[in-house]
């Protein structure tokens, strides 16, 4: 079972297989995916949720602002559907 992301405005897509980070796969398609702490911290990887359904491992890492704003942080994030991404500073 993977899922199809895509990720905005780049429109880049890649699959997510099980038990894989939306980072992780990024990172293995070749995609320059922004990215440091890998622990939910830095906020470089994080993206914004256009559509779809991400799942995290407890403890889960959002604010009740990044919850409002669909603040998805891709190093820590499982997704449970297929997902469109917003992250302004990725390139195709
Ligand atoms: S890589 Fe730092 S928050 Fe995801």
């Amino acid at each position: 079972m993977s899922y199809l992301v895509t990720i905005a405005p780049a429109q880049l897509s890649f699959a997510v297989q099980e038990g894989e980070t939306i980072l992780e796969a990024a990172l293995r398609s070749g995609i320059d995916f922004p990215n440091r702490c890998r622990q939910g911290v830095c906020t470089s990887c994080v993206c914004k949720l256009k559509s779809g359904e991400v799942r995290y491992n407890v403890p889960q890492p959002l604010t009740e602002l990044d919850k409002q704003q669909q603040f998805t942080y891709c190093c820590l994030a499982y997704p449970n559907t297929d997902l469109v991404l917003h992250h302004p500073f990725i390139r195709g």
